[in-house]
């Protein structure tokens, strides 16, 4: 059985660099996310970079049979796995009580059940292969997100969560890491309905992002915050009362759905 790493959202943005990270490495890869055409050409771009060709499965992580789809294309190609990254995910800004019910219930699947789902169900190779699992969480896991709730709170879910985790599989030698980003220029912004806008101080790119990330992963590392900004921004619930906080970004979030996403 060939050790492989899972890496789920690899069609863009965090994911294809984390992707691109891991076979640099030299890691075998299975590419997880919808869209075929995207997969095929990174993992075409691997192959020609010398890496071992991915494996390619495009699965919508959302269907509740998304897991055993994955085992079931592994235990067809003698593949095991040593490390799960769990990246796939996204965010959609506006109140709560404005949006779709269906379309923040598909976040909930994938951000947290999806998951969950994965980052349990192949710990036992994980251990075989004494490797570990990297939860891509947000510095919005640290805030309330008034403007986003059910985004924040889905992340708060993943860094409760993966932190816990890592502590329980830490017996077993299976590493776990949450990584928190901040603000990253992807297709997230689009897809959550916000205009792409630069924040100098805060903006940290996907390539930087994964990089620290599998460093972390390798590391054994609990957490990773890239971007000094960004890890203040982290402590901030230590020192500024709750009310304050929530008051703050709500006005930060009323400000960005007054600039919605362009559509293209
Ligand atoms: N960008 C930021 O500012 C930022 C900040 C903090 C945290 N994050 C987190 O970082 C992670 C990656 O985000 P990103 O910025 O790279 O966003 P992105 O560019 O929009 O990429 C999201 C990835 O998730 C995949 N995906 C979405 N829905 C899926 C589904 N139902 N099944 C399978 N794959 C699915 C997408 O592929 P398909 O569309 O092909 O399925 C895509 O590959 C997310 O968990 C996000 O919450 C992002």
């Amino acid at each position: 059985m060939t050790p492989v790493a899972i890496i789920t959202g690899a069609s863009a943005g965090i994911g294809a660099e984390l992707a691109r990270v891991f076979a640099k490495h030299g890691h075998a890869l299975v590419l997880v996310a919808r869209r075929e055409p995207q997969l095929r050409a990174l993992a075409a771009e691997i192959v020609a970079g010398g890496g071992p060709p991915p494996l390619v499965l495009p699965i919508d992580l959302g269907q509740s049979d998304a897991v055993a789809r994955i085992q079931e294309a592994l235990a067809a190609n003698g593949l095991e796995p040593q490390y799960v990254v769990n990246n796939a995910g996204f965010g959609l800004v506006g109140d709560a009580v404005d949006r779709k019910r269906d379309e923040l219930l598909e976040m909930i699947d994938l951000n947290m059940r999806a998951l969950t789902d994965l980052s349990l169900a192949f710990v036992d190779s994980l251990a075989r292969h004494r490797g570990g699992i990297l939860n891509v969480a947000s510095v919005a896991s640290f805030l309330p997100g008034p403007g986003s709730a059910v985004y924040y709170a889905s992340k708060a879910y993943v860094l409760s969560f993966s932190e816990a985790l890592h502590q329980e599989l830490r017996p077993r030698g299976v590493r776990v890491t949450t990584l928190c980003p901040g603000p990253v220029l992807t297709e997230f912004q689009q897809r959550a309905g916000v205009e792409s806008r630069k924040m100098p101080l805060l903006d940290v790119s996907a390539l930087r992002v994964a990089e620290q990330g599998y460093r972390g992963l390798m590391r054994g590392k609990r957490l990773v915050i890239p971007g000094f900004v960004n890890k203040l921004i982290t402590l901030l619930p230590r020192v500024m009362p709750r009310d304050l906080m929530l008051s703050l970004i709500d006005r930060r979030q009323r400000a960005r759905m007054a600039s919605p996403a362009k559509r293209t």
